[in-house]
């Protein structure tokens, strides 16, 4: 019913607007009619009455001529007749005549020559009365009018009743096709979420409206069962646990080995010569670590620390965390050329612009490409060199890895391998100035499954590969084979683990803004914007300084009150671009407080210097707001990072609308960074934003990223490659027995 009535509700409401509009037109249209009507019924009565009555005005006899003129007005039903002289005295008339009009009846008229008297409306036409010699005066005809607006009120509700008889077929009839359709779709859509009967059943109950959705109704379905199951019991949403149990359950215990550049601990040696473990600023391990230590195995890394080689045992392994070991790292070492060409050349100075729309050149060298291949190949050998059997599972992440799966399915076949790019993937036009792209295509598509963090930038892939590839790219199932091998090329949103293990050790939201702006040097009551960031020109540090100005300026009662902090982690910084950056941002810093601080006062406090996770954490509980601005990026878990640190439900995100993140967290302001003005009036309504307001977006989003959480990621990364393990172990059989189609890697 409730279907129905979302029909028949509008359809009622269209007609009554349509009818309160037809209605009053067609008045007037109908008086329209009649008053032409009127004016031919008077103009054949004074042409009836002109020659006897010129007649008679000859030898004037008021008996006769009252006579003639009263039988006229039976005759005719007219109302009443008058004879004016030519003087326009009102010579004659029949008794209804009002003769206070005299011979101007139409001086009061409407248009149509309508008189209003006390009797009611009356029609009034005045004719010359012509005899041979000339006019003689005018004859008046005046006719009841009041039978038109009883008709009119007749013809109202006739036509009122003709709409609600249309709006009862027409009701009807949608009514029964919208029940007939939505039995159809319900069916269709049944027999695809349940996949029960035969194909050909399935194809009888297909709908053609659902042709479009079949396929992502599909993959969900598959998803959802595969997540159903794979959760453990006893948790009500993903943990450490659920993985272990994907682990144990579904890949029954087959090793897991990660490859990335950037290591989760660092081994650094301080000046007083103390050997120090950091965690570097990356995603991709506030990610990546946790998921490690629910899975134990092996996490393949650049070895970049200062006393990286004195941590490790004679096969370069270290075991991690420091406090409560549980995954071993397997340091590669890259000499000062490789690590130049390879990191900081190839990865860096081209892809990473490549791949992000913030309008950085990229640059591309031969001699970087060729140390990219090299420490690509390095890599793909350590994972040989560590795999305990001849399929594992390896995780390659990201842009630095992008030949490293096809060389590693060179060398171990069997291996499910699923490559993750964190960084945005950009379109064919972008992507096709690279010199050696279908080389970095071909790499990638040695992976079993390859991940990125949106349907958008799954996207963008599957058109680079049509464009430049021979290779069949089938959108329905998101495969692409390519040398009769497929790679499944999914989006896995990455998130952070919840609850995020910095939290554990914070102090209650109180303390964290007490100690901050104690810190910080700030009045107790000062309101704190906080931004998280590497020292990167995609996180549009620049623009954030801007907006904060042009906030100042537009509402200078802030002036004094609050300031922004922005903690900034030194990155890539023996490239011009990120030294360069660094001067403009230091540069924009000092110009806005020199414009607005005072003393005690810094509207912008920027620290370029390595923070730890719960320094980090400290901060965003400290914060009222925390802005991320990033011109462009693959997700962005800074912001995902403070949602997870208010638990007190409160705190406001102002988020860029060209990250990931944005898509997820939409009850964060989404801002465009590069608007000044917009992101301006953003932080205002962020610091005037009532704590209710607050609480009931800061809940959804953590809700959602409780839900969705990082073991979630992983666990359907390893669900897929469960799948695909199951159906090459269920085709091999089969192929031994011939009865199998051409297989699938991983
Ligand atoms: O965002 C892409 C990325 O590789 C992340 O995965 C990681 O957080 C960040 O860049 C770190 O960059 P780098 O390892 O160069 O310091």
């Amino acid at each position: 019913m409730r279907l129905s009535l979302r029909f028949i509700l509008p359809l009622g409401v269209a007609l009554a607007v349509i009818a309160y509009a037809v209605v009053p037109l067609f008045d007037r249209l109908a008086l329209q009619w009649f008053v032409r009507d009127l004016d031919d019924r008077s103009a054949i009565v004074a042409r009836g009455l002109n020659d006897r009555l010129v007649d008679l005005l000859r030898a004037p006899s008021r008996t006769r001529i009252v006579g003639l003129i009263e039988q006229a007005v039976r005759q005719e039903r007219v109302f009443a007749l008058g004879v004016c002289t030519p003087e326009g005295k009102l010579a004659y008339a029949s008794d209804r005549y009002p003769r206070s009009l005299g011979c101007a009846p139409t001086t009061n008229a409407t248009e149509n020559h309508i008189v209003r008297l006390a009797e009611g409306p009356v029609h009034v036409a005045v004719t010359p009365l012509e005899g041979e010699r000339g006019e003689l005066g005018a004859l008046i005809v005046m006719h009841d009018m009041s039978f038109i607006e009883r008709r009119s009120a007749e013809t109202r509700m006739y036509l009122v009743y003709l709409f609600a008889a249309i709006a009862g077929i027409v009701a009807l009839i949608t009514v029964i096709i919208a029940e007939l359709s939505w039995r159809g779709w319900v069916a269709g859509f049944k027999a695809l979420v349940s996949g029960a009967g035969t194909e050909s059943d399935a194809a009888k109950s297909r709908v053609p409206e659902l042709r479009p959705i079949e396929a992502d109704l599909k993959s969900l379905v598959r998803d959802l069962e595969a997540e159903r199951s794979a959760r453990d019991e006893s948790q009500t949403s993903w943990g450490p646990d659920a993985l272990r149990r994907i682990l144990r359950e579904d890949l029954k215990g087959d090793e897991i080995l990660i490859v990335s550049n950037r290591e989760p601990y660092l081994h650094v040696r301080r000046e007083d010569n103390v050997i120090e473990i950091q965690r570097p600023a990356s995603g991709l391990v506030t990610a990546l670590e946790p998921v490690m230590r629910a899975c134990s195995g092996t996490w393949i890394a650049h070895g970049a620390g200062s006393a990286d080689r004195d941590a490790v045992d004679q096969y370069d392994r270290v075991m991690v965390p420091p406090d409560k070991p549980s995954y071993r790292i397997r340091r590669v070492w890259l000499t000062r050329e490789e690590e130049q060409g390879y990191y900081y050349g190839f990865a860096n100075e081209g892809l990473w612009p490549l791949c992000h729309i913030a309008h950085a050149r990229p640059v591309f060298r031969v001699e970087d490409w060729e140390h990219y291949k090299t420490v690509n190949q390095r890599f793909a050998d350590v994972v040989v060199d560590e795999a305990r059997s001849e399929d594992p599972i390896v995780l390659v992440q990201d842009y630095h890895f992008a030949l490293a799966p096809r060389m590693i399915r060179d060398r171990l076949p069997l291996a499910t391998i699923i490559t993750f790019w964190h960084i945005p993937w950009p379109n064919p036009e972008v992507f096709g100035i690279l010199p050696w792209r279908e080389e970095v295509l071909e790499g990638m598509l040695g992976s079993s499954i390859l991940g990125f963090h949106t349907q958008f930038h799954c996207n963008n892939f599957f058109d680079t590969v049509d464009r430049f590839l021979e290779a069949r790219v089938n959108r329905e199932t998101y495969t692409i084979t390519h040398g009769g091998e497929p790679t499944e090329v999914r989006r896995y949103p990455i998130s952070i683990e919840w609850p995020p293990a910095a939290l554990a050790r914070q102090a209650s939201i109180e303390e964290c803004r007490r100690r901050v702006r104690e810190r910080l040097n700030l009045a107790p009551d000062a309101l704190l914007g906080v931004g998280v960031d590497r020292l990167d020109y995609t996180k549009g540090i620049l623009e954030r300084f801007l907006a904060v100005e042009r906030m100042l300026e537009l509402k200078p009662q802030w002036i004094g009150r609050f300031s922004f902090l922005q903690v900034a982690a030194p990155s890539r910084s023996s490239l011009d671009e990120y030294q360069n950056l660094e001067h403009r941002v230091r540069a924009a810093a000092l110009r806005i407080n020199n414009r607005f601080g005072r003393p005690g006062y810094l509207p912008i406090v920027l620290q370029i210097e390595h923070h730890t996770a719960e320094q980090v954490y400290e901060l965003y509980r400290a914060a009222e707001l925390c802005y991320v601005s990033s011109l462009h990026d693959g997700m962005n878990l800074v912001a995902k990072e403070f949602v997870a640190a208010r638990d007190d439900e409160q705190g406001v995100l102002i988020l860029s609308q060209f990250t990931g993140a944005a898509r997820e967290l939409v009850e964060a302001l989404i801002v465009n960074p590069y608007d000044i003005q917009q992101c301006a009036v953003a932080l205002d309504a962020a610091l005037s934003m009532h704590p209710e307001e607050q609480r009931a977006r800061m809940r959804s989003m953590r809700h959602l990223v409780q839900e969705f959480n990082v073991y979630r990621w992983a666990g359907r990364m390893l669900i897929d490659a469960a799948r695909m393990r199951h159906r090459r172990r269920v085709l091999s059989r089969a192929r031994s027995t011939r009865l199998a189609p051409t297989g699938t890697h991983g």
